[in-house]
């Protein structure tokens, strides 16, 4: 057995009702004066309203317009407000693009570089502030990942800031907080967590740990999401939501996403899909080229997800796989062609040309693709 490392936040706290253990875990934490970042959506839909009397103490500064897939000049100015505060810790409510941000916010509190020279592994040594993230998408799982994902419109790309100092001091994942998600985001942020479960199952990286994770994710998500897509109230099928994404952030997290994540970024980063949308579109497109290099894994989740019995053969089941994750993102009304998003096909050779530099995603997928072969897949995904 290879040694392997596994990462994520320092306590986890789930199930319906959860966030009654935020005051407990704030004093726990020692966060008396604290900034609670979220978004307009979030605060709009009332969960501000519903967390707030769960506070020990009132918060310091609430910062609640961080928009969708933040730009880090957002960040840099929201750093710069916080620092008029004096505080002693950040509490995230919201999707992955508050969670990220906040990640970010805790961790560079009193770091004097600039914020871009973050990008990359590794760059940050420590986080100042303790961070307690409460996640309402099912989500991108980024309460319990070590990566913070910001846009930097210098280069058109989604850049990535990846340190064991953006994991959270504790993640609580209460189902409830994402029934008011509203449709489209459930489905983009559903599909999203699918993607981290199956690009984590065959990673070069995977482990028995992130395979037991990712395959019980992956069986949680295919049968829920079009359920809380079809009725956001569906408590039931929120939940399995709420843990098939965390599963599969916690498989993620450790074995890393591959192709379908280094393609999406590209398309986030120009042409502002988001980050779910992007990285459904080129989900089954990556799939096809990659299934001759991880047949086997994916007979194992095909059978998995009860789409195939002992009468297929492996070619038969992975079709039937192909088939089911197209027929997925159908159910959810997640157009399937770049051709929808207004994307110009003549701008394939600078999407990839972009999608190769992503080497840090790249490099855990298990085919190793070239400019070219990268290219044939935008191309086919119009
Ligand atoms: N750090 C990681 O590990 C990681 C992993 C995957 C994605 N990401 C990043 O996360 C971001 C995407 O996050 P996301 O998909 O969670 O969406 P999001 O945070 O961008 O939110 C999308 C929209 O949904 C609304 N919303 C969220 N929850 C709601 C709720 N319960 N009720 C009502 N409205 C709600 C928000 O207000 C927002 O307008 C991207 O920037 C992506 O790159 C990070
Ligand atoms: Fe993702």
């Amino acid at each position: 057995m290879n040694i392997s490392e596994f990462k994520t936040a320092g306590k986890l706290i789930t199930g319906l009702g959860a966030l009654k253990a935020l005051s407990d875990e704030m004093a726990r934490l020692s966060i008396n004066a604290f900034a609670i970042i979220t978004d307009k959506g979030v605060s709009a839909s009332g969960l501000l309203d519903q967390v707030s009397p769960l506070l020990s103490t009132a918060a310091t500064i609430v910062i609640d317009d961080i928009p969708p897939e933040p730009e880090i000049t957002v960040i840099e100015n929201k750093l710069s407000l916080l620092r008029e505060k004096q505080i002693d810790g950040v509490i995230a409510l919201g999707g992955g693009s508050a969670i990220d941000s906040a990640k970010i916010l805790a961790a560079t509190y009193d770091y004097t570089g600039k914020l871009s020279d973050l990008f990359g592994e590794n760059t940050l040594s420590r986080r100042t502030l303790p961070l307690i993230a409460i996640p309402t998408t099912a989500g991108t799982g980024s309460e319990v990942t070590n990566i913070a994902i910001l846009c930097d419109p210098k280069s058109q790309m989604k850049k990535g800031i990846v340190s064991h100092c953006l994991l959270p001091d504790v993640a609580i994942v209460a189902p409830e907080m994402t029934k008011t998600c509203p449709k489209a985001i459930t489905a983009a942020s559903g599909i999203d967590a699918f993607v981290h479960a199956l690009e984590a199952y065959v990673s070069v990286n995977a482990t028995p740990i992130t395979d037991a994770l990712a395959e019980k994710a992956l069986k949680l998500i295919y049968n829920a999401l079009p359920h809380a897509y079809a009725n956001g109230e569906n408590l039931s099928a929120r939940e399995d939501m709420a843990t098939g994404s965390l599963m599969a952030g916690l498989a993620f997290g450790n074995a890393g996403v591959g192709a379908v994540h280094a393609l999406a970024y590209p398309l986030g980063g120009r042409f502002h899909l988001s980050h779910g949308m992007s990285n459904a579109v080129m989900l089954p497109h990556v799939l096809k080229v990659n299934a001759p290099f991880c047949a086997d894994k994916l007979y194992c989740v095909a059978k998995q997800l009860k789409l195939c019995d002992r009468h297929h053969t492996k070619d038969e089941a992975v079709k039937l796989l192909l088939t089911a994750v197209e027929k997925l993102c159908r159910d959810v009304d997640i157009p399937q062609s770049l051709t929808h998003f207004n994307i110009p096909e003549d701008c394939v050779g600078e999407l990839a040309s972009e999608a190769s530099k992503v080497t840090r995603l790249l490099r855990n997928n298990p085919k190793q693709l070239s400019v070219e072969e990268i290219e044939d897949i935008y191309r086919h995904a119009f």
